[in-house]
């Protein structure tokens, strides 16, 4: 089981349309049993889904241990794709974090998920506190949003210090530029800045996503906005592959 963490501290910058489709993706294109885990309570995802928490109020408690996972899981409609869906009262997610002082509960609940699913696509709020460094020490990757501005690449900045001091064992860390629009000169030199760096254009495909509520593959399958996100997913999917064999390697011996 893998955790990728669509996070950055910056509002607005794409991860609710990154996450819903990159987890359409994991389940339509690489049949993976996936989880979108909507940790933030403005409840994005849910609404990319058209689905209303059947449960108000409860997304809290799954984190105290009062309510199961499987209480609050609802399908999507896409085979293979679920979601545990937010709510308001994740408002108080990091005050209770805070409190019950266990510093990988969101780890912890991680692993038990991992039983039902390969893949868990967390849909993180833009916040930089101890709910943020949980998402850390739980995710196997972290994608950070960027549209191609100097504030996003300050808020990079302050994810990768984020990471550094909150966890042991870094996870690894992919910036993909999230509104990408070919015209402007500024975007031209961000993309020959850092060509490796995956790119989603900037099109209206996409904020249709949250008009029809449905990722992209579905009603534009051919757009130039799918095609990016499944060349995303597919480098997303490699890079696993390799973390999961670089973990399973034997530790050296002695080694200097
Ligand atoms: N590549 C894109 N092209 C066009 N519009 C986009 C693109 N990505 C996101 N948007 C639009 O930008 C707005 C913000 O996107 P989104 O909600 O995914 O960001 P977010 O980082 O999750 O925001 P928040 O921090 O509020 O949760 C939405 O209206 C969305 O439709
Ligand atoms: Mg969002």
């Amino acid at each position: 089981m893998a955790v990728v963490a669509v996070y950055s501290s910056k509002g607005g910058v794409g991860k609710t349309t990154i996450a819903s489709n990159l987890g359409w993706c994991a389940a339509e294109l690489s049949a993976r049993r996936t989880l979108l885990w909507d940790l933030d309570p403005a409840d994005g995802a849910g609404f990319m889904f058209a689905l209303e928490a059947q449960r108000k109020r409860q997304a809290r408690s799954l984190f105290a241990g009062d309510v199961a996972a499987h209480a609050l899981i609802e399908p999507t409609g896409v085979a293979g794709l679920d979601l545990l869906p937010a709510d308001s009262s994740l408002r108080e997610l990091d005050s209770m974090l805070l409190r019950m002082g266990q510093r990988h509960r969101i780890a912890a609940l991680s692993k038990q998920l991992a039983r039902n699913y390969d893949r868990l696509i967390l849909d993180c709020p833009p916040v930089l506190n101890e709910l943020s460094a949980q998402v850390m020490r739980a995710a196997t990757l972290v994608i950070v949003p960027l549209p191609p501005s100097p504030l996003s690449a300050r808020a990079l900045g302050h994810v990768v210090e984020e990471i550094r001091r909150h966890t042991k064992r870094p996870p690894p860390i992919l910036p993909v530029y999230s509104m990408i629009d070919r015209r402007r000169s500024l975007h031209l030199e961000a993309l020959a800045a850092n060509p490796a760096w995956p790119a989603i254009p900037m099109v209206s495909s996409l904020e249709q996503c949250a008009v029809q509520r449905r990722p992209v593959g579905t009603f534009a399958p051919r757009s130039p906005a799918a095609l990016a996100f499944m060349r995303l997913w597919s480098g997303i999917e490699r890079k696993l592959d390799l973390i999961a064999e670089t973990a399973s390697m034997p530790a050296p011996v002695g080694g200097h």
